[in-house]
């Protein structure tokens, strides 16, 4: 076939279709290559290597490109908030008025935790990491509605719409009851109020003062939410995707994302960049010293929010995040001198050949701590945020997962580099 790729392996010339992706990516399909030749494919962290044909999110890291269903990401953060863009990566479509009105309601109705849940919390050290906490207490909801997580793809798929509700809307409140539980505040009850504005409720009322909404503080926060909304097959997603494959339910696949997330390169990096500018502030740095650390290559002294595993071009979220920080602190009458320090991070940077060879340029979480300090976030629930904001993406991944009729376990292959076969030496024998 003319639009093949040709492998000559071992004397045999072995043809192998091209699969092309509706905005023209290509793949060289080798589902047949050990069966045919006997040879795996090799790719350390799966960079050059689809998983997956998802119909969801496209990415084009050499120039900037994210799109949710076919919606510029540039357009859903000027026109749409969390939860319609929520609506849109998981069912595909933008939802008409009686649609939204009926997500916007079940996200409500499911707002509330099972109050037994509460007694998780209780179970962990104050200062326990967010995210540990985040992890055990979504893990529980498969527990808590078994009914909903049965680990049968058809019956989870039955309840699919409650399901996801619950999920999205409680992830929420839990982050906020971590909040809560961490100050030693008194838990607060969902109202019924849309969705930001029933987090910095859960988040910031005290029961002798409820918090006052302001609508450019919930702006903020849809946007914030919204661009974390999904991104294609990053760590997280592949997690959730992983271990959806094996049938597990919707909330255990979740508690596996979130997981995968915490990690510092991952969702960790907004809270790292945070307290890489404080760092730089309390010091009176310029940030040479960081800059000078970061090329050195260690990979613990990284310039974080700097870099990406696909952009290699500025992140379209970061540029989306930078502009609002500076709309977001006027309107709240606000000033930050980290914000100040961030901008003269990346003009240095950007103007430094290691990272320009690299193409290394600011990416999602260079910012958006500035933004999330603004609005009252402590930092050590930014990385919590970003699983608020991820949960749809992670949702609408499990579903294409769990509704493909041909969908397979995932189950990786290796090249094995340990020691060749040896027999067994009795301990009264061994050096
Ligand atoms: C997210 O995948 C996604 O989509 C993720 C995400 C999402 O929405 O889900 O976008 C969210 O995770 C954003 C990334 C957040 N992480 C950080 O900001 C941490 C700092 N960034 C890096 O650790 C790094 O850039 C990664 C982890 C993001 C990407 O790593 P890669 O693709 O494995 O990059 P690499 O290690 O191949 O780096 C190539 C070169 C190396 O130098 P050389 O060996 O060629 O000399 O670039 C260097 C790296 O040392 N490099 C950096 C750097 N990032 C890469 N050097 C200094 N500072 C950095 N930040």
């Amino acid at each position: 076939m003319p639009n093949d790729a040709q492998i000559k392996l071992d004397g045999k010339e072995i043809s192998y279709p091209i699969i092309t992706g509706s905005e023209g990516e290509k793949a060289i399909d080798l589902r047949k290559l050990r069966a045919d030749t006997g040879y795996i494919a090799y790719d350390q962290g799966y960079g050059n290597t689809g998983s997956c044909e998802s119909a969801i999110t496209y990415l084009d890291g050499d120039n900037g490109i994210l799109r949710h269903r076919g919606y510029p990401i540039e357009q859903l953060a000027e026109q749409s908030d969390f939860v319609e863009t929520a609506y849109l990566i998981i069912y595909g479509e933008l939802p008409n008025q009686k649609q939204r009105l009926s997500i916007g309601r079940l996200l409500r109705q499911n707002a509330a935790i099972d109050t037994q849940m509460l007694r998780i919390f209780e179970g962990f050290p104050r200062e326990a990491p967010p995210m540990g906490m985040l992890t055990s207490i979504v893990s529980s909801m498969a527990a808590y509605y078994p009914h909903l997580a049965t680990n049968n793809f058809e019956k989870d798929l039955a309840n699919f719409d409650l399901t996801a509700a619950m999920a999205i809307s409680k992830i929420r409140t839990i982050v906020a009851g971590i909040y809560r539980y961490r100050h030693g505040l008194p838990f607060n009850y969902p109202k019924d109020i849309p969705f930001c504005d029933n987090f910095l409720h859960l988040m910031f009322s005290e029961p002798y003062q409820e918090y006052a909404l302001i609508p450019e503080v919930t702006r903020a926060l849809n946007l914030i939410l919204l661009l974390h909304a999904d991104h294609e097959q990053n760590c997280s997603t592949s997690t959730v995707r992983m271990v959806g494959s094996s049938g597990a339910n919707l909330f255990t696949s979740l508690a596996a994302g979130i997981c995968a997330l915490s990690g510092p390169l991952h969702g960790g990096a907004n809270s790292a960049v945070m307290q890489m500018l404080q760092s730089i502030h309390d010091e009176g740095d310029d940030g040479t010293r960081f800059i000078a650390a970061a090329k050195s290559g260690a990979k613990g002294n990284r310039l974080m929010g700097f870099g990406h595993a696909v952009y290699r071009n500025y992140d379209p979220r970061a540029r989306i995040i930078g502009h609002a920080c500076d709309v977001v602190l006027n309107k709240l009458g606000k000033t930050d001198p980290l914000l100040d320090i961030a901008k003269r991070l990346e003009h240095s940077a950007l103007n430094d050949e290691y990272f320009l060879a690299r193409k290394l340029y600011p990416n999602v979480d260079f910012y958006s701590g500035i933004i999330m300090r603004a609005l009252g976030i402590p930092t050590e629930l930014f990385t919590t945020m970003f699983a608020i904001g991820r949960s749809p993406g992670w949702i609408a991944n499990w579903k294409e997962v769990a509704s493909n009729p041909k969908g397979r376990i995932y189950r990786p292959r290796q090249v094995y580099v340990g020691p060749v076969k040896r027999d067994y030496v009795l301990i009264g024998k061994r050096t």
